[in-house]
């Protein structure tokens, strides 16, 4: 184990106890409390407002030394042995399906036993109802299912339960927040899955820090991993989001666990997207849309019908097209606003696309369509909050914006797809065939796509497909 100060490599332990003092020695034993600068990694006795190594400020965190270790030391480690990859068996009929299709797509087919799943949220958007609504399927397929809430009591639980219609003796509810008493009672009770709501409320008495802090979550998520890993239980631990918009705690808690799920959504909006930005057990370009209701979340199975149901028709700046979340195409509404900027630097504000890519198709309309757009603000907006990063939809951030610049609107029943280069030619973009099966099946007529990939999509009945070449042919068929 590292010394607390550095000390030149050749000094045995008892030249540095006689220069350095006793309370090194004392150090030295495991779960003895010390500070730990979270930049650099220099450790003190006591805490420090700056650290005196990286001259960070605030940065150092109360730890307890050897916990990096699991519970009961280094001996208790079987030494793993190597094996040939091929004769590695994958048994993915040991996933456990929620029967909850949303998420169960999300985690990347069912819940992997011995997994930790990190779901994180704003408050009140209903984390909560989600693990309850969980880990009752799980408790209807006759699964022991353990919720452990640090936040609410029995009552609250029940009420709440109640509400959403749920209830089965298979899923056992406890207020406890303490970290001994959890791994005492998952010890005892062996559930399938358990839920820890939330992990910033669970605390170890070891350490004497308040529950919440950087120390008392990572201590805690430490000890839940290893218990995870040795008794094949999927945890799941809800967290809490900062105002900047990540998990409240240490950034390491994102490292640490399988799987990071954010739930997200606006308050006065009933949908829920539930998405995946970390997945060691599957893809992380999945995502889940729920509905909030009074009785509970209920899964959108079609989300293209949803995104598009208060569409406003044929009004300038509006415009569908299709991106492809994960492994299924969605419907969705891009909205632009330009209008005079009454200041001297023109607004751009995007939400839902990268703000790099709108400013360079602004870029490509000025020089290839003469669009004089230096002078006015330009809003974007993908309604319903999705937030999409593909290429594919440049030519529908295209169409929105001069579409609202010429303030006509783009003719009815159409949907564009295409990636746009640099000389404003439109390239071809992956997984057309699904893209426009959809737009068909939403009732779409008409859809704009590359030239390119209008080989692609023979065979599709009912849509009229239109080549387009470059951004120049855009105008003649939009409007
Ligand atoms: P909750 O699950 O407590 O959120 P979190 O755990 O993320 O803080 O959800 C609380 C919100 O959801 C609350 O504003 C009320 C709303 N809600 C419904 O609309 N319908 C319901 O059936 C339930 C249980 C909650
Ligand atoms: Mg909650």
């Amino acid at each position: 184990m590292r010394s607390l100060f550095h000390c030149p490599t050749a000094m045995s332990d008892v030249t540095m106890l006689v220069s350095q003092g006793e309370s090194i020695l004392k150090s030295k034993k495991p779960g003895k409390i010390i500070f730990v600068c979270q930049g650099c990694g220099y450790q003190s006795l006591k805490w420090l407002g700056k650290c005196p190594e990286c001259g960070e400020w605030d940065s150092l965190v109360e730890e307890r030394q050897g916990t990096t270790m699991p519970p009961g030391g280094a001996t208790s480690i079987q030494q793993a042995q190597p094996v040939p990859i091929d004769s590695v068996e994958m048994d993915e009929g040991k996933r456990i399906k929620t029967g909850i299709q949303e998420f169960d797509r999300v985690l990347g087919g069912g819940l992997v036993p011995g997994s930790v799943i990190l779901v994180g949220g704003d408050p009140g958007i209903g984390k909560s109802t989600l693990m309850l609504q969980i880990l009752h399927r799980l408790a209807e397929n006759k699964l022991k299912v353990l919720y452990i809430s640090g936040e609410e009591s029995l009552e609250q639980i029940k009420l709440r339960s109640d509400r959403i219609g749920i209830g089965s003796e298979n899923l056992w509810v406890v207020s406890e927040v303490a970290l001994e008493s959890i791994r005492a009672m998952a010890d005892e009770m062996v559930p399938n899955a358990m839920v820890i709501d939330s992990i910033q409320t669970v605390f170890t008495h070891e350490l004497a820090s308040a529950p919440g802090s950087v120390s008392q979550v990572r201590e805690a998520t430490l000890h839940l991993m290893h218990l995870a890993k040795q008794t094949g239980i999927p945890v799941f631990l809800v967290g809490h989001v900062t105002k900047d918009g990540a998990i409240a705690g240490p950034r390491l808690l994102e490292h640490m666990v399988d799987t990071v799920l954010y739930f997200e959504g606006e308050q006065n909006n009933i949908f829920r997207i539930l998405r995946a930005v970390k997945n060691r057990f599957g893809s992380t370009n999945e995502i889940g849309v729920f509905e909030m209701r009074d009785n509970g979340l209920c899964e959108v199975m079609n989300p293209s019908a949803i995104f598009l149901s208060n569409r406003p028709s044929l009004v300038p700046g509006s415009v569908v097209t299709a991106s492809i979340e994960g492994s299924r195409p969605i419907l969705l509404e891009l909205q632009a606003l330009v209008g005079r900027a009454s200041f001297g630097t023109p607004r751009r504000t995007v939400l839902g696309v990268d703000v790099n890519r709108v400013s360079l198709l602004v870029a490509v309309m000025e020089k290839k369509l003469g669009f004089q757009l230096m002078t006015q603000d330009i809003f974007v907006n993908v309604t319903g909050g999705v937030k999409v990063d593909e290429p594919a939809v440049d030519l529908g951030i295209v169409s929105a914006i001069a579409s609202s610049f010429s303030d006509k609107p783009v003719r009815e029943a159409t949907v564009v797809l295409g990636e746009i280069g640099l000389t404003g030619e439109i390239r071809g973009i992956n997984q057309v065939g699904p893209r426009v099966q959809e737009a068909q099946k939403m009732g779409f007529t008409r859809c704009l796509l590359p030239e390119t990939n209008l080989e692609h999509i023979k065979g599709i009945a009912d849509i009229e497909t239109v080549g387009v070449r470059t951004i120049s042919e855009l105008a003649d068929l939009l409007f």
